[in-house]
């Protein structure tokens, strides 16, 4: 069988990944692996068992915990020891975390090594803050999006508002900001475009022009490769 074929996408919160992310891969008929959710799955048993202040319980804790993620009808189903944990893992409180946990070294780490497991064997498209630098240093197409803080802060107020109902928007720019600091200048893979990556500012792009744009670019390069 020839190689998998791995397409990238990393960019900030709110810059259209996930979304993005989700329609390629059912255009394409690839896998969609949202590693963001794994970083939140493990967030959330840590809340749950209380141990935010305690990083050795924290890494245990990466180690041990199943994080599984199926990918379903256009949805990711996120299970955490056998319980579907899909809807918990968008709350509040993950959000004001997940930074944090995601920013020790052994748990980044852990989750890699999963993450390059699950992309061993099949076509994939997979989104994240490291997934173009750290996770699939090799992948055959990456992307970076960027949008504006306001860009990003009124899609993340909608999902929220959908969702939850009681958020501010100024809440909504303080958690984003928080977290751009933290994944951007954290010690281990830090938020960054690679040099090979295509950049995509989708300030003022739709959803379908996105993904347009970058499907027309994954037919470029294979027909590239098929015409050599
Ligand atoms: O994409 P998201 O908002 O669901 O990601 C949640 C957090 O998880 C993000 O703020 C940082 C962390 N994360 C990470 O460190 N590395 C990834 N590849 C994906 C997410």
């Amino acid at each position: 069988m020839s190689k998998n074929i791995i397409i990238a996408i990393d960019g900030p919160a709110g810059s259209g990944k996930s979304t993005a992310a989700k329609m390629i891969a059912e255009k394409l008929g690839f896998l969609y692996l949202d590693t963001g959710a794994m970083y939140r799955a493990l967030t959330y048993a840590v809340l749950k068992l209380n141990v935010m202040d305690d990083e050795e319980k924290i890494i245990h804790l990466a180690k041990t915990v199943k994080i599984e993620l199926e990918f379903r009808d256009g949805n990711t189903i996120v299970t955490l020891n056998g319980t579907d944990v899909s809807e918990e893992i968008r709350s509040k409180e993950v959000n004001n975390f997940v930074s944090k946990v995601s920013a020790i070294p052994e748990v980044r780490e852990e989750l890699v090594i999963q993450q390059q497991r699950i992309g061993s064997h099949t076509n994939l498209v997979t989104e994240g803050r490291d997934t173009t630098t750290a996770v699939f240093p090799k992948a055959d197409l990456k992307f970076y999006l960027t949008a504006s803080l306001s860009k990003r802060a009124e899609r993340r107020f909608h999902e929220f508002q959908e969702k939850y109902g009681s958020i501010t928007i100024e809440e909504v720019i303080k958690n984003l900001k928080e977290r751009d600091q933290i994944d951007s200048h954290r010690k281990t893979s830090p938020l960054t475009k690679a040099d090979d990556a295509i950049e995509i500012d989708t300030t003022e792009l739709t959803i379908e022009d996105e993904v347009e744009i970058i499907i027309a670019k994954v037919k470029e390069i294979y027909q590239e490769n098929l015409n050599k």
